[in-house]
């Protein structure tokens, strides 16, 4: 099964089993991974944003569609490797992957 390495906000490392055909956001929220998804995948909010670590894997990845750049670009803190992680489905040729989880998303702003 691939594994997946989470890097959360405070530098803390979580490696974690991904099982195949499920998102990069289910594989956080099925190990406790504080990676928020607020509409659960249907691209209406930019809360699951993750940063890809390695820019030859985010190359690897399947585009994302327009509807996906469209939230993107209202995610706090965007780098040139975001993806939205319910839009990343596990498969083997993943495995290993490394994604951060941004500093803060936009519906988590501080008062
Ligand atoms: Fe809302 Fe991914 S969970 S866009």
């Amino acid at each position: 099964m691939p594994s997946v390495t989470f890097i959360l906000a405070d530098g803390t490392e979580r490696a974690v089993d991904a099982p195949n055909d499920i998102s990069l956001l289910e594989v956080a929220h099925k190990n406790d991974i504080p990676l928020e998804g607020a509409c659960e995948g249907s691209l209406a909010c930019s809360t699951c944003h993750v940063i890809i670590e390695d820019q030859a894997v985010f190359d690897d990845l399947p585009e994302p569609t327009e509807d996906e750049e469209d939230m993107l670009d209202l995610a706090f803190g965007l780098t040139h490797t975001s993806r939205l992680g319910c839009q990343i489905m596990m498969n083997d040729s993943l495995d290993g992957l490394r994604v951060k989880l941004p500093e803060a998303t936009r519906n988590m702003s501080v008062a």
